[in-house]
């Protein structure tokens, strides 16, 4: 490891490609989600290695609903597996789960995973992963606009109160803005990703798809990281 990389706090990825990786095998798209979910924990645990503090992984969108049953329902499955089968690992390794998203329309066994996961693993403080399952950015603005509506409403707040910070306060997850958002597979967009948190955050668009997607691309997405010059609208240095 190059110990002179500058090691962003919050990266974010993408999760995609998966359907694609197995299609050219000549496979079915679960052999693809199986594949990419071994990835996943890799990629966890190579994140906490590297010293980055806050891992944000687009893995289930709120449109992702939209999907054939079958599919959603591997993906269901696996996320239960996340607990049963890989969650100790991350245990392990210090890292603290957290999740961001809506739980309606999530299956209980869903629910009830990730709840076992995030009280198991909140006094880990080696590195954050938070999982955006049944995620929506735009899904996201529109529960903290409410959340805060009703805050307003109870006399808890006044409109002019109202900052950023207040904005900040009431997303899903308190935590730090991203500074980088990788996106596997080549697709150039967002679909839904964290709007308010990618600000100004770099972007990454590897060609490669998830299930391919190793510790030494993930090496490469930091050096390439290292060559952006961020600038938050000030002057160029
Ligand atoms: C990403 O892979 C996983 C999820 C969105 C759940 P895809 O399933 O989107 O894979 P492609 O884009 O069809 O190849
Ligand atoms: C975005 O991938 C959602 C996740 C990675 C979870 P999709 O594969 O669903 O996005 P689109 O449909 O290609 O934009
Ligand atoms: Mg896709």
């Amino acid at each position: 490891m190059n110990e002179n990389l500058f090691i962003p706090t919050h990266v974010g990825i993408i999760v995609d490609g998966n359907g694609r990786w197995a299609q050219e095998r000549g496979l079915s798209r679960s052999k693809g989600h199986k594949a990419g979910f071994y990835r996943l924990k890799e990629v966890c645990i190579y994140a906490k290695e590297l010293g980055i503090k806050y891992l944000s992984l687009y893995v289930f969108s709120t449109e992702n609903f939209k999907r054939e049953k079958k599919e959603v329902d591997y993906l269901m499955n696996l996320f239960v597996k996340l607990y049963e089968e890989e969650f100790q690992e991350l245990m392990d390794n210090g890292i603290k789960v957290i999740f961001s998203g809506r739980r309606e329309p999530l299956p209980k066994k869903v629910l009830d995973a990730m709840d076992k996961i995030t009280e198991e693993s909140k006094n880990n403080s080696e590195a954050v992963v938070n999982f955006c399952l049944n995620y929506g950015g735009q899904t996201e603005m529109l529960d903290m606009t409410k959340k805060i509506v009703q805050q307003v409403i109870d006399g808890n707040l006044s409109v002019d109160d109202i900052t950023l910070d207040v904005l900040q306060d009431n997303l899903y997850q308190k935590i730090p803005p991203l500074d980088y958002v990788i996106r596997t597979s080549g697709e150039l967009r967002l679909s839904n990703f964290m709007l308010y948190q990618a600000s100004y955050a770099e972007f990454y668009f590897p060609k490669t798809y998830f299930p391919d997607f190793t510790k030494n691309d993930f090496y490469d997405a930091i050096v390439e990281f290292n060559r952006r010059n961020r600038r938050f609208g000030g002057n160029a240095s």
